[in-house]
């Protein structure tokens, strides 16, 4: 069946090639468990995941591979990161453009722990520097900003935030669901204490892998305690890195998959794969908006700004749009409240919901021609 896959967003595909051979490699070659034994196809197991942390660090600039921890998504590391460092007292500062993986767990911890939670809101998609200036106070210790929404495909400055953040001496969590491999992250110069990314969206991995960076001036309790593999005769959680955030058996042939979509991504260059997104972004939102009834949301075509876009059609749920698409012209796309019902809010389409079409590397422009002309004859169709 010929697929146009618009949700991109949600998971990356189709992926490259490499990424499902370099699993089945893993299952069929080497698929012992890492770390835990001395024998050969253990080690070859270990090398695998070493080498990917390895390829991780030089993509987001980190000093120290072992100060990257692979998690099952970027919402496990999210949740390692936030629980992990949040403490009774603390006050956080994040956007109202977050997505529950984000909101949920720092509300959880405002309901168990009493901590305090300020959202700073964008003036037409941009945020102001003087309003997270502002709502730092003395008990502030943690800003956490998603890099790139997933609804509207706004980009945060976080470089400019980073800085506020270090001149405060406030850690800096920075959410790269929507931007790892899709725009260039580099945690020195972006002042960046913890990233947390997924490895099956914009880094060709694939799902049931991510990871969470941590700099190692940032002291962070485990989520998780249990075996991994070294200081055994230990009763506490080992210090040392990665072991300490790592218990239990890593997913070794995902791991492997995501080592071949990092590769992917590094040869291709995240600036080439950007400017291929961002000239499909551009021509979307042009195409959109000139489908009668269609509402485009989010920053316009001239501005900076991911190839995630939300719209409405009139006359016509969402749900059932994406529905029509799917079932009648086998174009995929997301619909409902993208687990964003603050970015959704934002928006101004709480009530409605929207449909989400989110662009990837391998997507053409015919496959914008091939959604524009759908839309047209579901307009059509309705009035
Ligand atoms: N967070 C993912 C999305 O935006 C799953 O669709």
């Amino acid at each position: 069946m010929n697929i146009t896959y618009l949700d991109n967003a949600a998971s990356s595909w189709p992926k490259p090639p490499e990424v499902a051979k370099a699993m089945m490699e893993c299952v069929q070659q080497y698929g012992a468990n890492p770390g835990r034994g001395g024998h050969q196809l253990a080690m070859k197991a270990s090398k695998v995941i070493y080498q990917t942390r390895v390829k991780l660090a030089q993509l987001f600039s980190i000093k120290n591979p072992n100060d990257i921890f692979f998690m099952m998504n970027a919402t496990m590391a999210l949740n390692q990161a936030i629980k992990g460092y949040v403490k009774p007292g603390m006050h956080v500062i994040t956007t109202s453009l977050e997505h529950n993986s984000v909101r949920r767990p720092l509300e959880f911890l405002r309901k168990t722990m009493g901590i305090d939670v300020s959202y700073i809101k964008p003036e037409n998609y941009e945020f102001s520097l003087a309003d997270i200036r502002e709502a730092i106070r003395e008990n502030t210790g943690l800003i956490v900003v998603s890099h790139a929404s997933n609804l509207l495909g706004t980009i945060a400055p976080i470089e400019e935030i980073g800085r506020l953040a270090r001149e405060n001496h406030i850690p800096f969590l920075v959410d790269a669901s929507q931007s790892a491999g899709i725009l260039p992250i580099d945690v020195e110069t972006m002042h960046i204490d913890m990233l947390a990314f997924p490895g099956h969206k914009g880094l060709y991995g694939p799902q049931g892998t991510g990871g969470l960076y941590v700099h190692p001036s940032i002291d962070l309790e485990p989520y998780f305690h249990g075996g991994t593999g070294s200081h055994s005769e230990n009763i506490d959680q080992p210090k040392t890195r990665p072991d300490r955030f790592e218990s239990g058996t890593v997913n070794t042939p995902g791991i492997a998959g995501l080592r071949a979509g990092v590769e992917f991504v590094l040869r291709t260059g995240v600036n080439v794969i950007r400017k291929k997104e961002w000239e499909l972004a551009k021509e979307a939102m042009v195409q959109l908006k000139d489908v009668k009834g269609v509402h485009v949301f989010g920053p316009d075509e001239n501005c900076e700004r991911l190839a995630v876009i939300p719209f409405i059609m009139d006359g016509v749920d969402a749900s059932e749009l994406a529905y029509i698409l799917d079932q009648q012209y086998n174009i995929a796309v997301r619909a409902g409240f993208h687990c964003s019902p603050l970015a959704h809010e934002t928006a101004g389409t709480l009530e409605t919901g929207s449909v989400r079409v989110s662009f990837g590397y391998f997507n053409e422009k015919e496959d914008i021609d091939t959604l524009v002309s759908a839309l047209k004859e579901i307009r059509e169709a309705f009035v």
